[in-house]
């Protein structure tokens, strides 16, 4: 009889032992993926439990690359995005671009519940209440995705707590492009957590000026010209800015920051800094 049957089965090349999962380093795992446009998504995922932020900080974030084609290596593609939720929050939003050649949002578009993402839990930014000295007036300058810090620190009790109005402009090309902010302003509008925490009549303290470009919307134009113009302050019914009670956070593309700044400047503010408190802030929005 052949006794080779009864041989107990064994692979030398395939040994029958699982193979370990890789994980990823730092990994986060997507809750809620939400898409407004062909150039825009946010998207919702857990928060590690030891890290602390200041709203309106950013963090790296990413995926793992692909393998090196000379050592079959990964390294994680990071980049720098600013969190969207408030430091309360449970968890963390994004908000981000999708760049269709992008290294990584040419991926990260891809995302749906479930899947892992990087997140290095070192958070850092300009865009917090601690590089502004008091002030009456808070302004939230955007442009795109330069909204994200503006929907932590919009969230954050303090902001309300600190300043006695809040107003947020945000231009964008198109109309969709400002669904993010407009569904975050009525939000905070009737949320009663905020409500609590802040007081009545906190959601009056909220003024919102969105402004489109290249599409038909009730108001046109770059802030910048509307701001020159005036028209922006005889809008809201409010003074030109000036140190004394003005105070304003920008966050937009490179050519927007540099223009807002030098306007700034022209109305007496001073850039200020987490070591040096004053009157603005600027930091660039992530571009893939
Ligand atoms: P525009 O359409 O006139 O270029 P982007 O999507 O390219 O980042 O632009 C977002 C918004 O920022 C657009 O509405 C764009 O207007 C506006 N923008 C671009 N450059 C400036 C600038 N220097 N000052 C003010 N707004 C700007």
């Amino acid at each position: 009889m052949d006794m080779s049957e009864h041989r107990p089965v064994k692979d030398i090349d395939a040994p029958n032992i699982p193979k370990a999962t890789p994980t990823l380093p730092d990994a986060q795992t997507v809750t809620e993926v939400e898409h407004y446009t062909d150039r825009l998504f946010r998207f919702r995922c857990t928060r590690p439990p030891s890290l602390r932020f200041r709203s309106g900080e950013f963090v790296m974030i990413g995926l793992m690359g692909d393998p090196d084609p000379e050592t079959g290596k990964q390294k994680p593609l990071l980049r720098a995005y600013s969190i969207a939720s408030p430091s309360w929050d449970d968890e963390l939003e994004f908000y981000s671009i999708k760049v269709p050649d992008g290294a990584l949002t040419s991926r990260l578009q891809h995302i749906v519940p479930g899947d892992e993402i990087i997140l290095r839990p070192k958070p850092v930014g300009t865009l917090v209440h601690d590089a502004l000295i008091p002030g009456k007036r808070i302004w939230f300058f955007a442009t795109g995705t330069g909204i994200a810090p503006f929907a932590s620190l919009l969230r954050d009790p303090q902001t309300y707590a600190d300043y006695d109005e809040v107003i947020l402009t945000h231009t964008c090309r198109e109309l969709g492009e400002l669904t993010y902010g407009a569904k975050l302003v009525e939000d905070i509008r009737k949320d009663e957590l905020l409500a609590e925490l802040i007081g009545e009549g906190f959601a009056g303290k909220l003024r919102y000026y969105p402004t489109t470009t290249r599409e038909q919307s009730a108001k046109m134009g770059r802030i910048t010209d509307l701001m020159r113009s005036g028209e922006v302050f005889t809008d809201l019914g409010v003074a030109p800015l000036c140190p004394e009670s003005d105070r304003a956070m920008v966050c937009g593309n490179l050519a927007f920051n540099l223009e807002i700044k030098e306007m700034l400047e022209g109305y007496g503010l001073t850039e200020g800094a987490n070591s040096k408190p004053a009157e603005y802030v600027v930091e660039k929005a992530f571009l893939d």
